[in-house]
């Protein structure tokens, strides 16, 4: 950071939060850490949980025109808020989740400015690990915009055979069975269990479910899953860390995007 403060380069976040969701707190407090840690000058917007949409689009608004570099609203938002038209709002050369259609386009054309933190942290894990995905069989558990979708998006670009499952898939075990790489977000505690790895398959969980006494599990029964497994990510502390240095390299990214068009 300092090479590029010395070159005028001057990251900075702004993060909304709406509302007193306890678990969407603690991400963007550790969000906002990581911003102090690595030298981005981070801006909370706390707004209460009876905040209308159009002040919440009134401060986005502001946001867009102010010379921050990125923005980050904090989901899920209350109920009586549009998430489609927040993330509408969000200038695309600010939207350092890659939620905007125009970001999530130009990753499905392989042409993007920004990748989704989640996972774009997976394919730092897979890559940084010296797994290599080209003919890989790929399994992702989940469909979700915020994962499932890119996720399938990234591994296929990177030459993976993809699969996607999800809840209406008519045989689960069997699918995920097949895979050399499986990634699992579809957040229900421990639904991918051992019996269903292949032997030396590759387990990235990007679940993060609060069972009812407290323990935070991931979408693998981890315990069975790493008898099987040639690597495999923990929950906590697996992919929830590259979510956060991702969010980073966007903010890093927006900033040298703005200063270029100075
Ligand atoms: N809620 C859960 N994950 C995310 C994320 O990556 N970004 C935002 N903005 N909200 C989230």
């Amino acid at each position: 950071m300092a090479v590029l403060q010395t070159k005028g380069v001057h990251p900075s976040l702004a993060v909304i939060i709406v509302g007193d969701d306890p678990a969407s707190r603690i991400y963007v407090n550790n969000k906002k850490k990581a911003c102090e840690y690595i030298g981005i000058r981070s801006e909370e917007y706390a707004l209460p949980g009876n905040t209308t949409q159009e002040e919440l689009l009134t401060l986005i608004e502001t946001l867009n025109e102010s010379n921050i570099d990125g923005i980050l609203c904090q989901l899920p938002l209350p109920s009586h808020l549009d998430e489609k038209a927040v993330i509408n709002a969000i200038r695309p050369d600010k939207d350092v989740d890659a939620f905007h259609p125009v970001n999530v386009g130009k990753i499905m054309i392989g042409d993007y400015d920004f990748l989704p933190c989640t996972p774009a942290g997976v394919m730092e894990l897979i890559k940084e690990s010296g797994i290599s995905i080209v003919g890989k069989e790929c399994v992702v558990i989940g469909r979700s915009n915020i994962v499932g979708k890119p996720m399938s998006m990234l591994l296929l670009h990177a030459h993976g055979t993809v699969t996607i499952c999800h809840s209406k898939t008519r045989d689960l075990a069997e699918t995920v069975r097949q895979a050399d790489i499986v990634v699992a977000a579809v957040g229900v505690p421990e639904l991918i269990t051992g019996d269903m790895i292949k032997e030396g398959a590759v387990v990235i969980d990007v679940g993060m479910n609060r069972l009812p006494n407290g323990k935070l599990v991931g979408d693998v029964a981890f315990d069975a899953a790493i008898e099987k497994a040639s690597a495999i990510t923990p929950v906590p502390g697996g992919v929830g860390p590259m979510t956060i240095a991702m969010l980073m390299k966007n903010t890093v990214k927006a900033s040298l995007l703005h200063q270029e068009l100075k």
